[in-house]
């Protein structure tokens, strides 16, 4: 806390012209005031949650809005609920309480929330304004940040989408203490690519500082966030589209997608599935001559202690591992594009690899991990 009873928070700009914000980060911003008012043009607002997240902060939220207008809306809790109607929901809370372009929606829970108000809020009455406040740590360290938001449809996972930025970013690491442990590992996936793709200090970092974050010591967890977003700022600023280097990003994907998809959403947590396949990626990265043998298993003990798995299920052969991944979205001209490895710290989205490691790669996890 600061002098003036505040909470203490550090700031960081994601620089994107005259649609830059603010991220703030630390414990007990989510009752600030302070932090919401400067973004929040008119007197409407609507938060936009979830029923297991409404219960633990909303009231939190809502003292903090004192002399606006607002509203919540409520919704169901669960990737399967990211669709079309759900998000029809919030266009009618919108319209059944009158609420005009000056609103400011909020996002109020993890990425499925966020991703769904970020999209209605580019969609209503043409676009309005909003806020992310994210409560899970994938979506403090990733989704919150970089304006993609979407649902998903029947045929395919966000595939819905617009780019529409946040007015401001408000992560209170304190709202980590009631997060499932399989969701703190999950978050903590993402956090571990940015070390792998851009960052090495910060892969050092992580691995010296693996035990406090996993018992949630909240000074570690701050800067984890912290040096994850100033990662990601950095890469939003420099390709806010995805025209080139923003699709570093999706370091394991790929493989993460196909064992979401292979074993049935759900399953499998994104991050959980993205662990995996960043290990698959670091071994064909070493396969390929680029990256060093003992980096790659380095980088699988860090995921490892964070409780995520660093072997993908069993039950997917290799026929079955190429028509998952025929479908990504990075498959240009039908050709197959990874994010590889060239060394730690230097990724690349690339479709120009021997065929025959990834086979490779393929059929010996076939034969490693059987049924
Ligand atoms: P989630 O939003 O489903 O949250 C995970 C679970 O934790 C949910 O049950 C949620 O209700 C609960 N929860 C949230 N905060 C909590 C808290 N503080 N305490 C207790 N429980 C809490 O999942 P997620 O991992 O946050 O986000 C996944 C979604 O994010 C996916 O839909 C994915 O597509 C999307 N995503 C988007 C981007 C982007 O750039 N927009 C990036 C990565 C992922
Ligand atoms: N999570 C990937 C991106 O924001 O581009």
């Amino acid at each position: 806390m600061s002098s003036d009873g505040r909470a203490t928070a550090r700031r960081l700009w994601v620089d994107l012209g005259t649609r830059g914000y603010p991220i703030h980060i630390g414990s007990g911003l989510i009752g600030d005031a302070e932090l919401y008012r400067p973004h929040i043009g008119g007197r409407q607002v609507l938060i936009v949650s979830n029923t297991t997240v409404a219960p633990l902060y909303l009231a939190q939220v809502q003292a903090a809005l004192a002399g606006f207008d607002h509203e919540a809306v409520v919704l169901p809790d669960g990737e399967q609920y990211k669709d079309l109607g759900t998000l029809n929901g919030i266009f009618d809370a919108l319209l059944q309480r009158r609420m005009g372009r000056d609103v400011t929606l909020i996002a109020l829970g993890g990425g499925v929330v966020g991703d769904m108000a970020g999209f209605a809020a580019a969609c209503y009455q043409r676009g309005v304004a909003f806020i992310q406040v994210p409560t899970t740590l994938l979506a403090q360290v990733d989704s919150s940040v970089g304006g993609k938001t979407g649902v998903n449809h029947p045929l395919g996972k966000n595939m819905i989408g617009a780019f529409h930025q946040p007015r401001a970013v408000i992560a209170d690491t304190d709202t980590l203490r009631t997060l499932p442990d399989r969701e703190l590992s999950a978050g903590l996936a993402e956090v571990v690519k940015y070390g792998l793709i851009r960052d090495t200090a910060f892969l050092d970092w992580l691995h010296a500082n693996a035990e406090p974050l996993m018992t949630r010591d909240g000074a570690a967890l701050a800067e984890a966030v912290e040096r994850s977003c100033v990662n990601k700022a950095e890469v939003v600023a420099a390709d806010e589209r995805e025209a080139g280097q923003r699709a570093l990003l999706n370091l394991g994907h790929t493989f993460g997608h196909a064992i979401e998809a292979g074993l049935g959403y759900g399953e499998w947590l994104h991050g959980e599935a993205v662990a995996a396949g960043m290990v698959m990626a670091a071994d064909l990265s070493v396969r390929l001559g680029w990256l060093d043998a003992a980096d790659a298993v380095r980088a699988r003990d860090l995921l490892a202690r964070f409780a995520l798995p660093v072997e993908p299920p069993p039950g997917i052969d290799a026929d079955r591992w190429m028509a998952l991944m025929a479908v990504d979205k990075k498959v240009l001209a039908g050709k197959l594009r990874l994010v590889l490895l060239r060394r730690l710290g230097n990724a690349v989205v690339t479709a120009d690899f021997a065929p025959e490691a990834l086979c490779g790669l393929l059929s010996d996890i076939e034969s490693r991990v059987s049924d």
